[in-house]
């Protein structure tokens, strides 16, 4: 068993599983019966809490690989776990549907058939677009009532948008991109969700694999369908320039025994306690070493040194949250 935490009502791991990469994002793709069992591994090991989305598939073209095999994996413990998805929407694509309730239904109905189950715990809006966020909130509302989800969340959003559609139906989870090198969401969104009772999600915590120590300025990312490419803290300069805080990592996973993936992980947790991470890897053993994470602890005392010293080291490259 795992800690777990509550994101609104819904109860977690404190670490989740970011599935995304059995299907998109880096590079060549697993078989699917490896994806499968490392899905597996991962639920033996504690973890409750699995993200996938409609778009994740090979190249991001077609839909719902990822659910495919989200859905293979866990069907005989679906009821033991929390699955969260997401769709995309546009305003021509409700017109065309009648409602953003029929559009977000028609999202929705298809994603549960690929996961195999009539529920989806935690649906994301991807990114918010030409849908008023305000009637997307509407339509999230319309299906908690009907029991089709159990909770709604958005994706790379700001507090404003936020505020507007927490107001309409409360949210459950906000999803936006953090880590001790992309930290923006610490100035309000974070906040505001804890004032809010959202729980808060982050994607790409260990920033693409920076600051597990593993990657450096020799380190090739693959040709296809690899978003390290594009990663701005992983171009060669900014790999050099972050090497500080890659040491400072590397210097408390030596203290506390743990990996800098590890360390990484446990500094959110420790810093705030409606973070949830989702961290990614195709790799079985270290989707158990990050899952791990959640029994590293750090001390008042070290918590505190090792934030104050990340906040005196300049981080090189910088996406942000609102794309
Ligand atoms: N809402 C959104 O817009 C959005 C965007 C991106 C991602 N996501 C979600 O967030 C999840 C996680 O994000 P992410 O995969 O982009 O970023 P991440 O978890 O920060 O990093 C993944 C990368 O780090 C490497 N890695 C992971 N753990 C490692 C470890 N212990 N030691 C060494 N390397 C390690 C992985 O390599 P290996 O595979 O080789 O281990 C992979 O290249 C995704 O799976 C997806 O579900 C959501």
């Amino acid at each position: 068993m795992m800690k777990t935490r509550k994101l609104r009502d819904i109860e977690v791991s404190e670490v989740g599983m970011g599935c995304m990469a059995f299907s998109h994002g880096y590079g060549k793709i697993p078989d699917e019966q490896y994806s499968i069992e490392a899905i597996r591994n991962a639920f033996a090991h504690g973890c409750t809490f699995f993200d996938t989305a409609e778009v994740y598939s090979p190249n991001l073209s077609g839909i719902g690989h990822n659910e495919k095999i989200v859905g293979k994996a866990l069907k005989d413990v679906r009821d033991q776990t929390v699955i969260a998805t997401k769709l995309f929407l546009d305003s021509s694509e409700a017109r065309r549907a009648g409602s953003v309730y029929k559009a977000v239904r028609r999202h929705l109905e298809a994603s549960m058939e690929r996961l195999q189950t009539d529920m989806v715990d935690l649906y994301y809006l991807h990114r918010t677009g030409s849908v008023p966020v305000e009637d997307v909130a509407e339509a999230m509302g319309r299906l908690l009532d009907e029991g089709l989800i159990r909770g709604w969340g958005l994706s790379q959003v700001d507090t404003n948008v936020i505020e507007k559609a927490n107001a309409v139906t409360p949210l459950s989870a906000v999803q936006n991109i953090y880590s001790m090198v992309e930290r923006d969401v610490e100035k309000s969104v974070i906040p505001f969700c804890l004032e809010n009772n959202i729980g808060v999600v982050p994607f790409s915590p260990i920033a693409s694999g920076l600051l597990s120590g593993k990657i450096t300025t020799e380190t090739k990312f693959e040709k296809n369908d690899d978003v390290r490419n594009l990663v701005p803290q992983l171009s060669k300069s900014n790999i050099a320039g972050n090497q500080p805080i890659i040491d400072l990592l590397a210097e408390y996973a030596e203290k506390k025994n743990a990996t800098s993936a590890k360390i990484s992980l446990a500094w959110m947790l420790k810093k705030y306690p409606n973070v949830v991470p989702i961290p990614g890897s195709k790799n079985k053993e270290r989707i158990i070493e990050n899952l791990d994470a959640s029994l590293v602890e750090l001390s008042d005392e070290e918590f505190r040194n090792l934030d104050d010293t990340l906040n005196t080291l300049k981080v090189y490259g910088h996406r942000g949250f609102t794309r």
